[in-house]
């Protein structure tokens, strides 16, 4: 399964993550910069925070409650804000991008 994070330079960074992790474990175990993931992936730091292109957003699905309450404290949040330890690879998942905020919270 290979997902691509878009750096805040514009760097596309395609990655293999496994079956089951979260997309924010995928990012730290490949050194993606820009995902801090402060409380280790309990929906309680809002610094994992991505923004999901619009082409896989429905693929993705919603934040539910508790994460959407999180996401209020991240950084210039969009309608395609999720945090990313909320995210859990599938193969339906292969080929997702996302693209990383310009600093976390
Ligand atoms: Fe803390 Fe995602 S790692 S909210």
């Amino acid at each position: 399964i290979q997902v691509t994070f878009i750096t805040r330079e514009g760097q596309a960074l395609e990655v293999a993550a496994a079956e089951g992790a979260s997309l924010m474990e995928t990012a730290v175990r490949n050194g993606v910069a820009g995902i801090e993931a402060e409380c280790g992936g309990a929906c309680s730091c809002a610094t994992c925070h991505v923004y999901v292109e619009p082409q896989w957003r429905e693929k993705v699905g919603e934040a539910n409650a508790m994460e959407s309450d999180m996401l209020d404290m991240a950084y210039e949040v969009a309608p395609n804000s999720r945090l990313a330890c909320q995210i859990r690879i599938s193969p339906e998942l292969d080929g997702l991008t996302v693209r990383l905020p310009m600093r976390q919270v």
